[in-house]
């Protein structure tokens, strides 16, 4: 049984990267059967040449936002994902979204939360003076970078860690752990059903 996953991007795509090629590695039963963004990006570029259905929702083609959100939703359920993963997805997702596939709707974030919820949890990180930070896989509820933690890794800062080269290795921790978050979930969930 494979199961079917969706993931949600605004830009690198290198957690969504690391999923497809566990998946095309049997190193996990499922299968990246969409990828969509909010806006053009990196991470489309790479998942279409993977040969990976892509698609742009962006916010601006809606008149408002909770339209934008049902048309999103809308959108992601036809691919009748067993999960969705939002990695590196730069928008809020509304409460009709995130009541639609709750249980089943994971973020990944670059700190140990509840530290550092937001947009710039690494720089924050680092401004913090803390020594260690890392990264979290929860499921997404009502609030930003809220819900019941699944996953959780540390990550060292070193004393001469750039924002960049701590998120990278907070990345390459991520890889490892998206992948494993996702073969732990697909083990406990349902199948979407397939009758009529
Ligand atoms: C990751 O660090 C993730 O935790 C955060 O955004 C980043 C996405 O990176 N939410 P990528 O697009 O998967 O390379």
């Amino acid at each position: 049984m494979s199961g079917r996953i969706v993931v949600l991007i605004s830009g690198t795509g290198s957690n969504m990267m690391a999923l497809v090629r566990a998946a095309d590695a049997g190193e996990l039963a499922a299968r990246v059967v969409a990828v969509v963004s909010d806006r053009p990006c990196p991470g489309l570029v790479a998942a279409a040449t993977a040969g990976i259905p892509t698609e742009v929702a962006p916010p601006g083609a809606h008149s408002d936002r909770s339209q934008w959100s049902a048309a999103l939703r809308d959108r992601v359920a036809s691919y009748r994902p067993d999960l969705v993963v939002s990695a590196g997805f730069m928008r809020i997702l509304a409460p009709d979204f995130v009541d639609a596939f709750y249980g089943r709707l994971v973020n990944l974030h670059p700190s140990l939360l509840p530290s550092f919820p937001g947009a710039h949890a690494v720089r924050d990180a680092l401004g913090a003076g803390v020594k260690v930070t890392g990264t979290t896989v929860h499921l997404v509820d009502r609030e930003v970078d809220h819900g019941p933690i699944l996953f959780q890794e540390p990550v060292r800062i070193h004393p001469d860690d750039s924002e960049a080269s701590l998120h990278e290795r907070i990345k390459a921790v991520e890889h490892v752990l998206v992948v494993e978050a996702c073969r732990a979930l697909l083990d406990v969930r349902e199948p979407w059903p397939t009758g009529a």
